[in-house]
């Protein structure tokens, strides 16, 4: 598949992102491994992955300077995600947050600015940046992050609440539980989901059913966790890779196709949930 060719998912907007993404957590935390992290989104954006997820608390906004470094020439080419601690989450904390992380972005806007997850400040407040800052072109969306249904129906009530642009959460595998409430939810609306570590940070590498889908397929058991999550259409996904060899690995899950008999040994082995259950996170 060529990079152009990538599949895409539209945000309410009418907007298409590419569907696989870069995560950054822990990118930024050790200067050793700098040169290696930026050469790694680097490389992913060459390979059409321009979805590229940060956040102020990554790296303690480290891991924005080195989206920073690695987007350098070709900013209008990616789609930019940040997100502000709930800590900052009131209306001037968000407004003096997102000018913070633009500063280390080096960049006049971020694609879609979330609130990382509920804190203490109320919605409105951080609506209310949202909305100062979209104005001022500072950010281009707004969405959430680590939001259950019963967050979702608090924002939509509110003014310019439905206008959210995605809700970013833990969906792998092991961790399911959305799909027995928010994620129709999200789809009724269509909202889309950003689903985050869909590797479980590694955890499951390992997996004995996963290994066996994966030596069918000549591919990694990374790969067929990510394809897994990927053969949804409306869902972003993602991975956090700071070496060339993952992130042409995960690229190359996109080119690669479950069989009916994959997916059945697989929810044998990671089994949807029986009913609605409290959203997970990490
Ligand atoms: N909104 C939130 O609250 C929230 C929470 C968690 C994560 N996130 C976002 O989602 C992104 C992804 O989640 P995550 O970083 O928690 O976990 P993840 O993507 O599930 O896993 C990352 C781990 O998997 C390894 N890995 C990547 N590709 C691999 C491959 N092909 N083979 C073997 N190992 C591979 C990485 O190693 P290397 O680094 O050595 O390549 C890293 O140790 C984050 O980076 C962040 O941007 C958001």
């Amino acid at each position: 598949m060529q990079a152009s060719d990538l599949p895409t998912v539209k945000l309410p907007s009418g907007e298409s992102v590419p569907q696989l993404g870069l995560g950054t957590w822990h990118m930024g935390e050790n200067g050793r491994k700098r040169a290696e992290e930026v050469a790694a989104l680097k490389l992913g954006l060459d390979l059409g992955l321009t979805l590229i997820d940060t956040a102020e608390m990554y790296g303690n906004g480290n891991a924005e300077e080195i989206v920073a470094e690695a987007v350098r020439g070709r900013r209008d080419q990616c789609f930019i995600v940040s997100k502000v601690l709930p800590e900052n989450a009131t209306k001037a904390g968000t407004i003096a947050a997102c000018e913070r992380s633009l500063k280390r972005l080096n960049t006049d806007r971020i694609d879609l600015y979330l609130l990382h997850w509920r804190g203490r400040p109320k919605l409105e407040e951080t609506l209310a940046a949202f909305e100062a800052l979209a104005a001022s072109g500072a950010i281009r969306f707004f969405g959430v992050s680590n939001f259950d249904v019963d967050d979702m129906e608090e924002l939509f009530k509110l003014p310019g609440g439905a206008s959210c642009a995605s809700n970013q959460v833990l969906y792998n595998l092991p961790r399911r539980g959305i799909e027995a409430s928010l994620l129709p939810w999200c789809r009724e609306r269509a909202i889309p989901i950003m689903a985050y570590s869909p590797l479980e940070q590694g955890r499951i590498l390992r997996n004995r059913v996963l290994t066996e889908v994966a030596i069918r397929h000549r591919a990694t058991t990374a790969q067929v966790a990510l394809a897994w999550v990927l053969r949804q259409p409306d869902m972003m996904v993602i991975p956090k890779a700071a070496t060339a060899a993952h992130v042409r690995e995960n690229r190359a899950a996109l080119d690669m196709k479950l069989t009916g008999q994959d997916l059945g040994e697989l929810a044998r082995a990671f089994p949807p949930p029986k009913g609605p259950r409290p959203l997970e996170l990490l």
